[in-house]
């Protein structure tokens, strides 16, 4: 996820570039840059905030100029991969939110024909293909190049010795913002101190915006759209009309899903771990679950060490250290004392550029995009399905076809359930199989955010001790699809159904036995990844009982998102 902004009218280009820019600092942090036309393109771009990178420039324009701030996903954050790219001519500057999936292929032949590139990146290659085509005139160059891109994106471009800023969108956000100015950007948040008038791009739609005219196509036939007016404040716009950053993440997970589960390296980092006999993973909170849930697919033997732990409990062989942010303490402790042990070291990562991706020796992302709430969301999610993945390429399996949005249908009535949880003093969640990593999840995110005490337990260990905790209205979160644990976790949900918990079961949609097991039901359809689909009930669960609770589900008391201390 990046932000992108351009703006064409008569304020100071830069000066209005500069402010829409740091209200879309939430959609990426790690480098900044502008470009603008004048007598020729210039720019400036590089590592850092946008105050870092921006607060005091001046660039000679002449009405119009793009902007974008990155969140990376092809090549580290500094000055060579930050956003606009250009064409060797200077002739198009470029920039783009989202992942261009074929831009090896069109890499590849365009510098058959001549062209040089400079960065990393995936977007390069936008500039390079519209230049490529500029003898057709710049709007059909635009949509030529755009036709021959495959993936998702938003993307905006300058063309030199024109005025118009051409955009064009597929699966990315972009929205114009009218009034007798106009406005690209990836939310209404980066031009809303000057509009509210927005008029939302859908995918397929190509056009341009320029001195006091738009213009939209889709499939060569003129769209008209009126404006929509925005009511909302600048905050409530930077998540989306969401309540909160959490609410939001949680509602991106289809998307960060997608984007994750089409990563190329994926399949090459699978083919390397089918060469070795062991392997062992490590990582710390929500992403230690995810770990487990590698270990539950695997068909290596492989070991999972909580970070916290690792050179107590290490013993040596190759490491997969798992971490949203790449600069969990705890992770990289352990992961210095493997390298110093003198053991290879893999990173599953989602910010690229962090200091485990420059440790490891060989790094495969997460594309979740920034997660500003404390709770890991959608990266958790991100983090299984990239696992999967793997997984499915070290089986010569399909990729796993995930659907979490059945999940996001039940927000409603999770809601309603949220009321009655916020009460609570103990909450048991359970599971059998990969679903007890479900459970372990569920207990962090709702102790994590609304501060009831939970645990996750496996459906088979609660005799063993926790059953003595279980009598009257006690809430028992039970995970149970119909596969091949169901048939135990049914005897175990009995269990505490006996000692009068209040259970809430999640399971397949026509398992009736379970439904009638539970005091609330939630159906799910058939799926072979429950881990990741039933996710999403769990993290609403979570965050609506916050919510209920008056806590603020972002920014939880004692936590920080990135845990630098061990
Ligand atoms: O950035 P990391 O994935 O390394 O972070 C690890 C944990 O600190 C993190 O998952 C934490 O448990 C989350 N706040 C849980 O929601």
């Amino acid at each position: 996820m990046c932000g992108i902004f351009g703006y064409v009218g008569d304020k100071d280009v830069c000066k209005v570039l500069y402010q829409g820019l740091k209200s879309l600092e939430y959609r990426g942090y790690d480098s900044a840059g502008i470009a603008v036309i004048g007598d020729s393109l210039s720019f400036v771009k590089d590592a850092g905030t946008v105050d870092q990178v921006l607060s005091s420039i001046k660039l000679p324009s002449k009405r119009a100029g793009i902007a974008h701030t990155r969140w990376a996903t092809h090549g580290k954050p500094n000055q060579i991969n930050s956003h606009p790219h250009f064409d060797e001519n200077m002739k198009v500057g470029v920039t783009h939110n989202g992942i261009i999936e074929n831009y090896k292929e069109l890499k590849k032949d365009l510098m058959a024909k001549g062209h040089t590139f400079k960065s990393q990146t995936d977007t390069e290659v936008i500039p390079h293909l519209i230049e490529d085509y500029l003898k057709l005139g710049n709007f059909e160059a635009f949509k030529k190049a755009v036709s021959m891109i495959k993936g998702s994106y938003a993307i905006v471009a300058i063309i030199d010795g024109s005025e118009k800023i051409y955009f064009a969108r597929k699966f990315s956000p972009l929205v114009l913002g009218a009034n007798d100015e106009y406005f690209v950007a990836s939310d209404v948040t980066a031009f809303l101190r000057w509009t509210n008038q927005a008029i939302f791009i859908e995918d397929g739609e190509v056009g341009y915006i320029q001195s006091k005219k738009y213009y939209i196509e889709k499939g060569g036939v003129e769209v008209k759209r009126k404006p929509t007016t925005i009511e909302w404040s600048f905050e409530e716009a930077a998540k989306d009309g969401f309540d909160h950053f959490m609410l939001k993440e949680i509602f991106e997970q289809p998307t960060t899903i997608r984007n994750t589960l089409v990563s190329k390296k994926l399949e090459e980092f699978a083919n390397h771990l089918n060469t070795l006999d062991k392997l062992v993973l490590t990582s710390a909170g929500t992403s230690y679950h995810a770990a487990n849930a590698f270990k539950y697919a695997s068909n290596i033997p492989i070991d999972v060490i909580v970070a916290s732990e690792f050179t107590s409990l290490y013993r040596g062989g190759e490491i997969l250290a798992i971490s949203q942010s790449g600069e969990t303490a705890d992770t990289m402790t352990a992961v210095r004392y493997a390298k110093s042990l003198g053991s290879k070291v893999d990173a599953l990562v989602n910010v690229v550029g962090s200091t485990l991706t420059r440790i490891a020796d060989k790094t495969i992302y997460t594309h979740a995009g920034p997660e500003i709430g404390v709770a890991a969301s959608k990266t958790f999610t991100a983090q299984l399905a990239a696992l999967y993945a793997v997984d499915a390429h070290m089986k010569g399996n399909p990729l796993p076809q995930i659907d979490v949005k059945p999940g996001l249908l039940h927000s409603k009535e999770i809601k309603k359930l949220a009321t009655k949880l916020s009460g609570a003093k103990s909450m048991f969640y359970i599971g059998r199989g990969p679903n007890y990593v479900s459970a372990m999840e569920g207990a962090l995110k709702i102790k994590e955010i609304s501060y009831i005490h939970a645990e996750g337990y496996q459906g088979g260990e609660l005799k063993h001790g926790p059953l003595a905790l279980i009598e009257k209205g006690v809430p028992v979160v039970a995970i149970c699809p119909s596969d091949k644990y169901r048939e135990k976790m049914i005897g175990n949900i009995e269990e505490v159904k006996t000692r009068d918990a209040y259970i809430i079961g999640i399971g397949q949609e026509d398992d009736n036995e379970l439904k009638s097991l539970s005091d609330t039901f939630f159906g799910m359809p058939k799926t072979d990844y429950p881990t990741v689909t039933y996710a999403v009930p769990l993290q609403l669960l979570a965050y609506h009982t916050a919510v209920i609770m008056g806590r603020n589900p972002d920014k939880p008391r004692n936590l920080a998102k990135s845990v630098t201390v061990e």
